[in-house]
């Protein structure tokens, strides 16, 4: 059946992506070859009517951005399950006695079918709830730190996901995840497994909770993809977030595919209140009309999981889309959203993620909010920030680091604390 699959999707993307298409090409990175685009006004009415109000556009628009991006890109996102429930698995101290550590089971419905484990810092001296930072990692909890007690993926655990959980060393991206520093700020951080509710390859969408919790339902063109998973789990972390009375106000952070999932979990989620983007690229922060670095074809070439099957029709036709990237950005308004690039990292065309965040200024406005304006891009090493809207260029390669961390940290200071 898994073979059938496997086969069956690689038909339909051979004829999706036939020889010479940009499945093979290489990437264009020279600006001169892209093509005239207009963008789309995120304060537009498919009707055609301006949304003149943040009543407007909070009844009307946003949900209509909404609609389009779920039925077009990533696929609908199905609500709360009824029976979400949590247990603490494990208690203990951390870091010399400067952190609190906590793993916590989020259960996905009564019967305990299957969860998410999420791994939890606090400061130990916090009085009253601190601000937290709520990202997925790649690899598992136990690589995002040298913290010896965080616990070792389960043999059924590494089975269940069939993608090569536990294989990575303990803290093998633990420099990704400066844990004691983020904790010396004054902020919680919470992260969890992205396989735990989504192992990241294309299997027909049988495994993680599309296999187990999802089970009954037909897949359509708007059926959920990967990245619209790992945004429900975000969401179902966040369950556990808020229950919790030592954790305060919540940001998403997200580096790469897991940026696309953190835009888009902030954009369904007002319950984030702020929204982080770490080198996200296409179909995360960069504009998709560009076309430039990774594209709309070129991803789904390689990661058509990640995505809802209607996606496909938009391959080498971004000029088609009924959205683009800056309107992903502007469903985060009026929260704080920080969106950053590397100079080395031209593959998620860090122009194209600064120009969206331009593009997603008219809803900041609305709300009567200052928003970033200059059309040049900012120079390497130098953050910007104007209202609720932040960015950065940092030297280097595509990566999350130290660097960047301190920028969104010293811009949380503004908002969450
Ligand atoms: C690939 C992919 C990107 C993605 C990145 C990552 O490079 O093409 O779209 O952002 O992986 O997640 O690291």
């Amino acid at each position: 059946m898994k073979g059938l699959r496997i086969i069956l999707t690689s038909i339909a993307l051979a004829m999706l992506f036939p020889l010479g298409t940009s499945a093979q090409k290489t990437a264009n990175y020279d600006e001169s070859l892209i093509k005239p685009y207009s963008l789309p006004d995120p304060l537009r009415m498919e009707s055609g009517r301006k949304v003149r109000s943040v009543r407007q556009w909070e009844k009307k628009r946003r949900p209509e951005l909404i609609r389009l991006f779920s039925e077009e890109v990533f696929g609908y996102v199905p609500g709360k399950p009824e029976g979400v429930h949590f247990r603490e698995l494990t208690a203990g101290e951390a870091f010399d006695g400067k952190a609190l550590r906590k793993e916590i089971a989020v259960y996905f419905d009564a019967e305990e079918t299957d969860s998410l484990v999420l791994l939890l810092y606090l400061p130990k001296e916090a009085k009253g709830p601190v601000p937290a930072f709520l990202g997925i990692n790649f690899f598992g909890n136990y690589t995002t730190t040298l913290d010896p007690e965080v616990t070792f993926p389960s043999e059924a655990q590494i089975a269940a996901d069939g993608n090569g959980y536990g294989e990575k060393p303990r803290g093998f991206q633990a420099r990704r995840w400066p844990y004691e520093y983020i904790l010396s700020r004054g902020y919680a951080v919470a992260t969890f497994y992205c396989g735990d509710v989504d192992p990241d390859y294309d299997d027909g969408f049988t495994n993680g909770v599309h296999g187990t919790i999802y089970k009954a339902k037909m897949r359509t063109g708007s059926s959920w993809g990967t990245i619209s998973t790992w945004a429900w789990g975000l969401m179902r972390a966040m369950d556990y977030l808020e229950s919790d009375s030592s954790i305060g106000k919540v940001a998403v952070i997200g580096h790469s595919r897991l940026g696309k999932t953190a835009l888009w979990a902030g954009a369904l989620d007002e319950r984030f209140s702020m929204v982080i983007s770490n080198e996200s690229g296409c179909t995360g922060a960069a504009l998709s009309r560009r076309a430039i670095g990774e594209t709309v074809g070129v991803i789904q070439s390689k990661f058509p999981h990640w995505f809802c099957r209607n996606y496909l029709k938009y391959s080498d036709k971004e000029n088609t889309l009924p959205v683009d990237q800056h309107e992903l950005l502007a469903l985060v308004a009026p929260r704080p959203l920080y969106v950053a690039s590397a100079d080395g990292d031209k593959w998620s065309d860090p122009k194209g993620e600064y120009l969206s965040l331009l593009g997603a200024a008219p809803v900041y406005e609305l709300y009567g909010l200052e928003a970033l304006k200059d059309p040049d891009q900012p120079r390497v090493s130098f953050p910007v920030s104007a209202g609720r809207s932040a960015y950065h260029l940092r030297h280097g390669r595509h990566d999350i680091v130290l660097y960047d961390w301190i920028q969104y940290l010293n811009f949380a200071d503004q908002f969450l604390k």
